[in-house]
């Protein structure tokens, strides 16, 4: 059984083997997080939270959030800080996040927002337990965002070449039609590397100066990625 079919298995019907890990996924545009926070979530039953999947949702439906973020997203720039914190502060206020934890996937991307996570989970009587950077040359990012598919509907991902749905075009959980994100554009694609290496790389130091900062080589299989994050969170057991 490949780890596609596996996780799906797990989603439905395996016992969860333990809960509880409250993590950040940091790296690139196309680094994986999103890939892997997926997995991650069907393997541990710790919800994912992704600021893009939510940002692209208000988008769609045209909310007063997408309303104020879709002109930053189109244009691959970070939504300001004050947008992404209030709909975090609110995520991680549920129930479901205090019990099984959480995998914060694109939060935080700036100093200020790290501050206001620690804040948040300070009020919340929680703490981080490791930040996963993802380790990739930009060539290999840009060759993942232009193959990548997304499911508007569940928002699993997939690749042309590296991570085929079963049938063309078609997502393997929900059966919606895949896409290509409008933010996958060349052009778009050089702001975002641009507001990465600008805003969101110094937390790598924030974190490392906390000592919660793990890397993983971003360039293997999505198999083995997942085999180096089991090899950390193993470490990492909550009782
Ligand atoms: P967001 O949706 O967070 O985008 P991102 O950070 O640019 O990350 P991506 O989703 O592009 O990549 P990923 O690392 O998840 O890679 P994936 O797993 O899909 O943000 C979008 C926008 O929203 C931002 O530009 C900003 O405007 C706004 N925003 C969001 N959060 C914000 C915040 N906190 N503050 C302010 N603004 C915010 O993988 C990519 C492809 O590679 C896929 O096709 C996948 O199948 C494939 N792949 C993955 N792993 C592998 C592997 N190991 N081998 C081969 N292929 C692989």
């Amino acid at each position: 059984m490949n780890l596609k079919e596996e996780t799906q298995t797990q989603l439905e019907t395996k016992e969860k083997k333990y809960s509880g890990f409250k993590l950040i996924l940091l790296g690139p545009p196309g680094a994986g997080k999103g890939t892997q926070g997926q997995t991650l979530s069907a393997q541990y039953g710790i919800p994912k939270i992704s600021t893009g999947d939510i940002l692209r949702e208000a988008v769609a439906n045209q909310t007063p959030l997408g309303v104020k973020a879709k002109s930053f997203l189109d244009n691959g720039i970070l939504v300001p800080d004050e947008v992404v914190n209030g709909l975090v502060r609110e995520r991680l206020n549920q129930s479901d996040c205090r019990e099984k934890g959480f995998i914060l996937d694109g939060f935080p991307r700036t100093i200020p927002q790290a501050e206001t996570l620690k804040r948040i989970l300070s009020e919340l009587n929680l703490a981080l337990d490791a930040v996963i950077s993802f380790e990739l040359k930009e060539a290999d990012l840009v060759r993942r965002l232009s193959g990548r598919r997304s499911c508007p509907n569940c928002k699993m991902v997939f690749h042309l070449v590296f991570n085929l749905p079963q049938k063309p075009g078609v997502c393997d959980r929900c059966g919606n039609t895949l896409i290509h994100r409008d933010d996958d554009k060349e052009e778009t694609i050089k702001t975002r590397f641009k507001e990465y290496q600008e805003k969101t790389a110094p937390l790598l130091n924030y974190y490392q100066s906390l000592e919660l900062l793990y890397s993983v080589p971003g360039n293997g299989t999505i198999e083995d990625v997942n085999k180096a994050l089991e090899g950390i969170l193993s470490n990492k057991k909550i009782e």
